[in-house]
């Protein structure tokens, strides 16, 4: 008896330093303990043994014993199944975590729809500097001396070792360095970042982006000019566009003409965008002067071509209907995220 009880005090030990932490150490505790062959069954067997005097009061301590394991085993279960459930526990109706995404800046969508538009009829892309000598800025663009557009009030000057540089102030510059490096025929559009010396406003700033365009080839013609321009006002206003040419000047372009499209909000009828004459100027172009021809060494009697010159941020302005320049260098995130959907 006194035996019995000993051992069922060693089991009660045992089983109370038993980890039930999880589902696995709770089987295995209920298979050694409570199962089939476990040992509060083979103590109830022992019970054979025990003298009949002291079978009821052994039947007892053996009784009581399966009850205390009974119930750790229950509340183990219990704490197991809670820890469990809350892990698992997961709200699918609590609203997800958006993911910021950027959106490209309305100058780089606009720049890369004139590429792909030029780059469909066989315009490569050409690059310059923006630091550029007066040589590819002016003097082998055909600008006089004296010309106002050298002028301090109009041009950054920068120095770089011994010789004055400036700011490009247009992307005409790249032209002048293809026609010295490349021989015709030549196809090729420039976009790129071009500097003025400007108060900055809704109208002006001091720097903005071009995108020139460059065609050199033997009997090149004002007709393919004009022909090429309506095929890009299409392409990107849409197929009802049309375009006008008004003569202009340009020292490195003769003839020269300035170059409007259909307004795109009225149609050509006449409205605000347009200043009511159904009209919008978008760029200018002309044909090659052949002084720029020749002061980039491409003979002038066999070679002519035409150039063309067009501000991005205007064209930008048209599209996205933006009329005031500053917004497109502030960074303002409430702008900037208009364009997510764009292109
Ligand atoms: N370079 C001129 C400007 O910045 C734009 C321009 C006009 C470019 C006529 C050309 C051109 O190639 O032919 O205003």
């Amino acid at each position: 008896m006194i035996e019995l009880q000993n051992k069922i005090a060693e089991l009660a030990e045992e089983a109370k330093k038993a980890e039930l932490n999880d589902k696995a150490k709770l089987e295995e505790f209920r298979i050694k303990f409570l199962g089939s062959k476990g040992l509060v069954k083979q103590l109830f067997s022992e019970l054979k043994t025990v003298p009949n005097e002291n079978k009821r009061e052994a039947g007892q301590h053996i009784n009581s014993f399966k009850l205390f394991i009974e119930e750790l085993f229950e509340s183990a279960k219990d704490l197991v199944s809670e820890k469990s459930e809350k892990k698992e526990q997961i709200d699918f109706t609590r609203p997800g975590e958006a993911v910021l995404l950027g959106s490209r800046h309305p100058i780089s969508l606009v720049r890369e729809e004139i590429i792909a538009i030029f780059s469909k009829i066989g315009f490569v892309i050409s690059e310059g500097p923006e630091i550029e000598d007066d040589w590819h800025n002016f003097s082998a663009l055909n600008f006089p001396p004296e010309h106002p557009a050298r002028d301090m009030q109009d041009t950054f000057f920068v120095e770089k070792g011994e010789k004055e540089m400036a700011l490009r102030t247009h992307t005409s510059s790249v032209q002048v360095r293809i026609m010295e490096n490349q021989k015709p025929p030549i196809r090729t559009i420039s976009p790129g970042r071009v500097y003025r010396n400007e108060a900055i406003s809704a109208r002006a700033h001091c720097f903005f982006h071009q995108v020139e365009g460059l065609y050199i080839d033997k009997k090149v013609s004002f007709a393919d000019l004009k022909q090429t321009l309506l095929y890009f006002a299409k392409d990107l206003f849409g197929e009802k566009a049309q375009i006008r040419m008004r003569p202009s000047y340009f020292p490195f372009t003769e003839p020269s003409a300035e170059v409007d499209v259909s307004c795109t909000l009225c149609n050509g009828k006449g409205c605000n965008v347009c200043k009511y004459t159904g009209w919008l100027e978008i760029m200018g172009c002309g044909m090659v002067d052949p002084n720029v021809l020749e002061a980039c060494g491409i003979d002038s009697t066999i070679y002519s071509g035409f150039a063309f010159g067009m501000g991005v941020e205007r064209i930008a302005q048209l599209k996205y209907r933006v009329n005031d320049l500053r917004l497109y260098s502030e960074n303002d995130v409430r702008f900037l995220q208009q364009f997510k959907s764009a292109l």
